[in-house]
């Protein structure tokens, strides 16, 4: 597919007088939960009609035999940011964005990490510069919090979300990111006071590194050795504590990238008794396994990231998490380390897994990867593709209605799908600065061969259409859970009512 410029003149012979910017044509639209076979306009930044035989427009698009969906929302990436074990990514903001829009992403929200010792407002100024400069698509942040001091937490983190940055990622994990859970505590009441939205690391630190500390001193150092430090029981045991901790304040909290079974299980039985809780996964949960970690030499480090991948049940009980509505988003966790000795291999060949750079790179495939394996392979409709990808993002990260959704009066943001299109997968294809993808060689169908935000071509004919720094910061409303979580039982509302009533003065 081609999009090309078409200046057919208006009547007077001016290009402005023509009603529509752009349309695309005869698509196969995915539109707020409907399919329509027809065109879709857009003026200025926004969709401006969808409909059967739009009329002329500056540029056409023909969409014949393509879907037309939203653009993906990745609300789980870390660009341009320095990790918990205090590595750089390789990825700057151009690279990462550019990277998420050829893979049909048009939003993200990357982090601001705060480490210890550092004060939120610089923080925040910091991202916000490097962003601005470079990123090529629209984007949001969260704050990573490590400095729960007092300063933070009066003033400058309430101040923050008050600004349109209405999510907080805490860890349970990493010497030198976790929270404590009375600090967690902390953080979950001034997210209820504040209505903010809390994304949870869980796993229990001192589970992995006692198991780390003895697989190590046994000589088990090789990569796979990460999957047996990091069990399933680990991320088990801090995701019950941090539901136990939701519950305790009545607070939404989100856990991120779940890997393991037994921790659906978990969040699905939490959600049942009413707990305020919401979930994601990623692309490497569905699939990578524990197994590939096990590749020789050091090349199982291309797979390592934490939580790791698992095993076969596991894959399934996260495809059917996402089916069922128990993980309302697929996120990426793009965290890009080269695999030499500036990420993955700090100490060449010497690297044990505990030296690792944890994380490995999405941004590109998350999109293609489901629309291959989960949409065109028939585990889930088209509309269950575009909530995961890009509606609920919208709606729990307050961008609804104006990102996320084919509508009118939605910001354009658009990708065009040919799902005939075969790909091998190449790291070097991609356009990400990390140099391998842990799906090196698979097979995928399907691609957003045309991608647009906010009405801006931003790939098209395979190249990249705009300027570095054109993308917009998007400050953001408060989250909204509506249709994401099952509505609360009496009995949880009620319980909870009597303890913030009797301990905080709350309700
Ligand atoms: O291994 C991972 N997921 N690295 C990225 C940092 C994080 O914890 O999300
Ligand atoms: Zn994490
Ligand atoms: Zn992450």
């Amino acid at each position: 597919m081609t999009a090309h410029p078409e200046t057919t003149p208006g009547p007077n012979g001016l290009n402005s007088d023509l009603p529509f910017d752009l349309v695309i044509r005869n698509g196969r639209i995915v539109a707020d939960g409907q399919v329509v076979d027809g065109d879709l306009a857009v003026r200025g930044e926004c969709i401006a009609a969808i409909g059967p035989e739009l009329g002329p427009a500056v540029r056409d698009i023909d969409a014949a035999g393509r879907w037309v969906l939203p653009g993906g929302i990745d609300s789980h990436c870390h660009i341009e940011q320095l990790s918990g074990m205090g590595v750089m990514g390789a990825d700057d903001f151009h690279s990462a964005t550019v990277s998420a829009a050829f893979g049909g992403t048009t939003t993200v929200i990357p982090f601001a990490a705060q480490h210890r010792g550092n004060a939120l407002p610089d923080v925040l100024r910091d991202y916000a510069a490097r962003a601005a400069e470079k990123a090529v698509i629209d984007y949001g942040f969260h704050v990573i919090l490590a400095n729960p001091d007092a300063q933070t937490l009066a003033t400058d983190l309430p101040a923050a979300i008050r600004a349109g940055i209405t999510s907080i990622k805490v860890y349970m994990t990493y010497d030198r990111m976790k929270l404590d859970d009375y600090q967690l505590l902390d953080v979950l009441a001034l997210a209820r006071e504040e209505q903010a939205l809390v994304m949870i690391h869980a796993e229990n630190n001192d589970m992995i590194k006692w198991l780390a500390q003895r697989l190590i001193e046994r000589g088990h150092s090789a990569p796979r050795f990460h999957a047996v430090a990091h069990d399933p029981l680990a991320e088990a045991e801090a995701t019950n504590r941090a539901i136990a901790m939701s519950r305790l304040l009545d607070v939404p909290i989100l856990i991120v990238h779940v890997a393991g079974g037994e921790t659906v299980e978990l969040i699905r039985h939490a959600q049942k008794l009413g707990a305020q809780v919401l979930a994601e996964s990623c692309p490497q949960y569905l699939f990578l396994k524990a197994e590939d970690l096990d590749r020789p030499g050091m090349e199982g480090a291309k797979f390592c990231c934490s939580p790791p991948p698992r095993d076969e049940a596991s894959q399934e009980a996260i495809w059917q998490g996402l089916l069922d509505g128990t993980l309302a988003t697929y996120s990426s966790d793009h965290a890009p380390y080269r695999f030499d000795e500036t990420g993955k291999l700090p100490k060449g060949d010497l690297t044990t897994f505990k030296d690792m750079a944890n994380g490995v790179p999405g941004l590109e495939l998350r999109l293609p990867l489901l629309f291959s394996e989960g949409f065109l392979k028939g585990r889930m409709d088209i509309h269950q593709f575009v909530a995961l990808t890009a509606g609920n993002h919208a709606r729990l990260y307050g961008l609804a209605p104006r990102k996320g959704m084919l509508a009118v009066g939605a910001d354009a943001d658009i990708a065009i799908w040919n799902a005939e299109r075969q790909t091998v997968i190449r790291a070097a294809d991609l356009h990400d600065r990390v140099g391998y993808t842990p799906y090196e060689g698979r097979t995928i169908q399907g691609w957003p061969e045309v991608v647009i935000n906010r009405g801006r071509i931003v790939v098209s004919d395979g190249a990249l259409q705009v300027a570095r720094g054109s993308g917009r910061y998007l400050p953001r409303s408060a989250p909204s859970h509506a249709g994401l979580m099952a509505p609360r039982s009496d009995a949880a509302v009620r319980r909870q009512g009597t303890v913030l009533k009797a301990l905080l003065g709350i309700g």
